[in-house]
């Protein structure tokens, strides 16, 4: 088991952070156009909708290279003094974060590009699913540094 992130999974995490804040400011935009396109109007897929798309395969492909790493170098052990129900909810939700985001863009590009237009529907209720573990894990994380006093954000800064 390793003591510490490595740099790599640290600018990892903190990579699809800033291209899944993307993804949900531009996803309006993928589904105007993927309307659009659906009901053949004229093709219009703009620049954010193109984003959207690349901007998801990009959060694949970090997040299958991201489990890779998860599995071959490991992560360090919870802080001791957290309570064994926050150590189950904290594994189960990163779990569940790394599933959805190699899910959620394996249905995207089955509506995209596939032209499964039903599965628009899945796409969307996972990526509201999505961001309750998000707010579950931001909030843990908090609630270990600044109650439990852990200092478990160390653990994500580089350097630290
Ligand atoms: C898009 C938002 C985020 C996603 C998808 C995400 C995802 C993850 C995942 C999957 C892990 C587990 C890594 C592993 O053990 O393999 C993790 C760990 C961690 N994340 Fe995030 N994270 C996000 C945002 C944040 C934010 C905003 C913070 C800071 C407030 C944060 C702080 C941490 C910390 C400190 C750890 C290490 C936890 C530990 O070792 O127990 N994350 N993150
Ligand atoms: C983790 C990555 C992704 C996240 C978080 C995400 C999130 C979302 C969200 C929240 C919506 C709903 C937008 C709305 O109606 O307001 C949406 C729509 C859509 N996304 Fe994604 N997406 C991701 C990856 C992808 C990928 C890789 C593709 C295609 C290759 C894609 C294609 C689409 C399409 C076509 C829609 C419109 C679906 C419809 O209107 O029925 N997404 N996405």
């Amino acid at each position: 088991m390793t003591q510490a992130y490595s740099r790599i999974q640290i600018i990892l995490h903190w990579a699809v952070v800033v291209l899944l804040a993307a993804q949900y400011l531009n996803s309006e935009a993928v589904g105007d156009a993927f309307e659009s396109i659906a009901h053949s109007e004229a093709y219009s897929a703009g620049l954010l909708a193109g984003l959207h798309v690349y901007g998801g395969i990009a959060v694949l492909v970090l997040a299958l290279v991201r489990l890779g790493l998860r599995l071959v170098i490991g992560a360090p052990q919870p802080p001791e003094e957290e309570p064994d129900i926050l150590k189950r909810i904290a594994r189960w939700t990163h779990w569940g974060i790394y599933a959805l985001l190699v899910l959620i863009p394996l249905v995207g590009i089955g509506v995209w590009f596939g032209g499964i237009e039903a599965a628009g529907e899945l796409h969307e209720a996972l990526g509201s699913l999505l961001l309750v573990l998000i707010g579950l894990h931001v909030a843990g994380a908090l609630f270990h540094q600044f109650i439990l006093g852990t200092n478990i954000l160390a653990r994500m800064r580089l350097g630290a």
